[in-house]
């Protein structure tokens, strides 16, 4: 595997289940590193980064969202702690998540609590995979890193919902370098690059018209999901 991604550019890595597509973006946060070969960010090996200049750097949304028990303001602090209530406000609202946080409450009497002091449950159980996703988009982007990593962080979401994200992220995080794992064509189709994994290999590499014209791995994803009106 051998790629280059320049800043403020946005890149999609798709591939079948089991490709390698979540280990490969977890090297850049270090939560494994490469066995050989190496990660450079800015032309520095990520092993040679001290862990609070890497943590500044990147910001990963996993596959499965982590939402710990305490309020919705804890949650998203916990890459940024003196993080303000204006900064986690639009957060919530690029990642689509403020009018049901605004909207929530939690306990009773006394224990009342609404907004960004309602309280998630350990896991994040007492909300729904879709809101679980968009609170953990929220959180990575109240820590401003350079590189956003997202770990199929849109399927839990309707195409609509999807799309507004995206518009959104464009606005706030314009010139934030994205790397974006996505099963969803239609969700990377505007990708500045696109990687096929296949078996831990990248077996293609270009723009979405590109790798349709030449991909053979590429277009049998693309015939599974969109029907020839949405490829034109
Ligand atoms: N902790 C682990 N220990 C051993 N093997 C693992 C581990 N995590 C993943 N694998 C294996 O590595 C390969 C790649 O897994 P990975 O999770 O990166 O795939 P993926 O492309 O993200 O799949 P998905 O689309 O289902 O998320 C798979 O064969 C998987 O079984
Ligand atoms: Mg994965």
């Amino acid at each position: 595997v051998s790629f280059a991604v320049a800043p403020g550019t946005t890149t999609a890595i798709i591939g079948s289940t089991g490709s390698g597509k979540s280990t490969l973006i977890s090297l850049l946060p270090r939560l494994y590193d490469a066995t050989s070969g190496e990660v450079l960010v800015d032309g520095v090996p990520v092993t040679d980064l001290a862990r609070a200049e890497l943590t500044e750097a990147v910001a990963l949304v996993p596959q499965k969202p982590y939402l710990f028990s305490g309020t919705v303001r804890e949650n998203m602090q916990f890459g940024a702690p003196d993080a303000s209530d204006e900064r986690i406000w639009a957060a919530l609202e690029t990642a689509q998540a403020a009018d049901f946080v605004r909207a929530r409450t939690t306990g009773k009497g006394e224990a009342a609590a609404s907004g960004l002091d309602s309280r998630l449950s350990q896991g994040g159980t007492d909300v729904s995979g879709g809101q679980r996703q968009r609170l953990s988009i929220a959180r990575a982007l109240v820590a401003e890193p350079r590189i956003l990593v997202f770990d199929d962080s849109f399927s839990a979401l309707d195409v609509t919902t999807d799309a507004r994200l995206r518009a959104a992220l464009d606005r706030a995080a314009a010139g934030v370098t994205r790397i974006v794992v996505a099963q969803r064509v239609a969700t990377i189709t505007d990708a500045d690059q696109i990687i096929v994994l296949d078996e831990g290999r990248v077996v293609g590499r270009g723009t979405h018209a590109e790798l349709l014209a030449d991909n053979q791995t590429y277009r049998e994803i693309v015939d599974s999901q969109l029907t020839a009106e949405d490829v034109a």
